[in-house]
């Protein structure tokens, strides 16, 4: 179940201007030329911002998302109908797709939290690439303990067009490495609404995901910087045996 933040048509409007511009695609749009890859499917597509850059540039690009609120976003955007969208985790990417590329983008692969669910992930992203097709995603490293960072974090206020003025706040709830927990509260200036969503993120380290990796039939190619957050990110091009 994603968190509330994604899933709930209220906060999953606010996603595209809180997390404010995408600097970090590029790096994404430039391993998709790297590569060559004309089909592309972006596992954890949320609001759809990579998909429709992709479909920009005349891939055939398939988004799939477990949150139907974040999905709905995708679709009203301009340049949605290039692309399809199908609501699921990687079990629902057609085994059919054939991809040359399956991206993973905003850290959405630590919101898969248990062993099982990592190996089902990496089963579904499997069957949709083509062989020596590449899973390239993004992961943030255990040992730059970002939670601290969250720990301290104050609230933040946006103007978020057609919804008004939001307060944001992170709490940190527990740090039980390799989970972590925290719980964001929105309050909507407009209406005095509040709404809170829960998050717990997985964090792997280099070897942990290298050795799931190797077991479901993929080889390490490259782990990379993102140019946006050097030093804080894996980017991990694993490709299909
Ligand atoms: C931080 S958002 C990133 C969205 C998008 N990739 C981006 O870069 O803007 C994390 C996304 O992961 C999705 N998600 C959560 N659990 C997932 C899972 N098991 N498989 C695929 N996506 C998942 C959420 O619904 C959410 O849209």
């Amino acid at each position: 179940m994603p968190d509330a933040y994604y899933a709930d048509p209220r906060l999953a409007r606010l996603y595209d201007t809180i997390d404010g511009p995408r600097d970090d695609l590029d790096a994404y749009l430039r391993i998709a030329d790297e590569l060559g890859a004309g089909r592309v499917v972006d596992l954890g597509c949320g609001t759809g911002t990579l998909a429709l850059l992709l479909a920009g540039t005349g891939r055939q690009v398939t988004g799939v998302d477990p949150a139907r609120a974040s999905l709905d976003i995708a679709r009203a955007k301009v340049g949605a109908a290039g692309v399809t969208w199908i609501e699921g985790e990687a079990a629902a990417i057609p085994a059919d797709a054939d991809a040359d590329l399956v991206t993973m983008t905003g850290n959405a692969a630590q919101a898969v939290l248990t062993d099982e669910d990592w190996t089902a992930m990496l089963r579904g992203v499997r069957s949709g690439l083509r062989p020596g097709g590449c899973f390239c995603f993004e992961t943030r490293r255990p040992e730059r303990r970002a939670w601290e960072e969250w720990a301290s974090t104050k609230s933040d206020t946006t103007d978020v067009p057609g919804v008004g003025v939001v307060e944001e706040s992170t709490e940190l709830t527990m740090v039980e490495l390799p989970l972590v927990s925290f719980r964001t509260t929105f309050h909507f200036l407009a209406d005095g609404t509040t709404l809170t969503s829960e998050t717990t993120l997985r964090f792997r380290d280099e070897d942990e995901l290298t050795a799931s990796l190797l077991v479901e039939g993929f080889d390490v190619r490259d782990v990379r910087e993102a140019p946006d957050r050097p030093g804080r990110e894996f980017v991990v091009l694993a490709v299909r045996r």
